[in-house]
């Protein structure tokens, strides 16, 4: 017999049926029906749960659409997140994305329980660099302006002069006003950044570990087999992967392309999932699909969503000194807003 702690919600009962109907409605286009039975009886538990405890779950747009459509509150790019946790009135949040995204709630909203589902969801980018490597480089850079991408540590943005995403990169690098600027860690994202500014990027080598594998061969290969086809890439990926899509942009910039085009035909050049979740949306459009999984997204899991929930964990914690600095960094870029 299981102990209560490994137990889950399991029973698809007509209750739960019923309570979740139209849920399934919403995602039956990319979760085939004999799925639904074992992720249900979560997604009721999980709603109710989030209620009676003022949850908000911020969900970031990597997120399985089990997750994104069917517990979420708010999802989003990284900018979206970070501003719906500053603004958010619930007394806990629970981020599923990974942990540079749970660390900026935690930073912007200081007071609140912030939660990850899965303590060990990190990202490639956040490994690249440390905040000593950033002092060395303002040794070397007297006076240069550090801009930090937000997928990195609390403690690198506690040396950074202002953070971006990838949905402001460019005025953000522009809104400093000066003829150079430290950019990190982000080598690709540096350099698209500086086909489209006069402003000299100065980069480090960190990698998306999912984006650095899209070639532009690839993209070309596809364009060769589906000849109307529009190609969406985000910015992460090589400025030859960049140079032949049609359009580059964050997440939601993707997303919102796909919304407000309707293109025939669409090939979401990013993480996985962001194309089950976009076609859901837009279900004229029909979606090309390349698959690079993010390891690190993909540890979060309603199982461990509803455990973050009834263990309150894993709780992230940052010394009030980095929280301090780091803030500013996050405050500014908010203020700069989006591209
Ligand atoms: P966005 O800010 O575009 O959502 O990207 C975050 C990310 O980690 C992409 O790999
Ligand atoms: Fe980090 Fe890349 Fe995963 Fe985004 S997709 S979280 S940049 S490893």
């Amino acid at each position: 017999m299981l102990s209560e702690e490994l137990k889950y919600p399991s029973n698809f009962t007509p209750e739960v049926q019923n309570a979740t109907a139209e849920l399934y409605k919403g995602v039956e286009k990319v979760i085939p029906a004999v799925e639904w039975p074992f992720h249900a009886p979560l997604i009721h538990e999980i709603n109710k749960l989030k209620k009676e405890k003022n949850i908000a779950i911020l969900t970031h747009n990597y997120q399985t659409p089990e997750i994104f459509h069917c517990v979420s509150d708010i999802v989003g790019d990284s900018l979206k997140l970070a501003y719906e946790a500053r603004d958010s009135k619930a007394e806990t949040i629970i981020v599923c994305g990974v942990h540079f995204m749970a660390e900026t709630a935690k930073i912007l909203s200081p007071n609140k329980n912030v939660l990850i589902p899965d303590a060990r969801a990190g990202c490639s980018l956040a490994d690249s660099i440390t905040a000593e490597d950033i002092r060395l480089l303002k040794q070397k850079y007297p006076g240069v302006p550090v801009v930090t991408y937000v997928n990195t540590s609390a403690e690198v943005k506690a040396e950074t002069d202002v953070c971006c995403t990838s949905g402001n990169a460019k005025k953000v690098v522009e809104a400093l006003g000066t003829d150079s600027v430290i950019f990190l860690p982000d080598e690709f994202l540096a350099k698209n950044v500086a086909t489209q500014t006069n402003v000299k990027i100065i980069s480090w080598k960190g990698r998306c570990e999912v984006h650095e594998r899209f070639t532009a061969q690839e993209i070309l290969a596809y364009k060769e087999q589906h000849k109307d086809i529009v190609v969406l890439a985000h910015p992460e990926c090589s400025p030859e992967v960049v140079a032949v899509s049609d359009f580059a942009g964050s997440t939601a910039g993707m997303s919102n392309y796909v919304k407000d085009n309707q293109p025939q035909k669409v090939i979401m050049v990013t993480e996985c999932s962001m194309s089950d979740n976009v076609a859901i949306e837009n279900p004229d459009v029909e979606f090309v699909r390349p698959c690079n999984l993010c390891p690190h997204m993909k540890r979060i899991s309603l199982k461990k969503i509803y455990d973050a929930i009834r263990f309150n964990q894993f709780q992230i914690e940052v010394d009030e000194d980095i929280i301090n600095r780091a803030r500013l960094s996050i405050d500014r870029m908010l203020e700069i807003g989006r591209s």
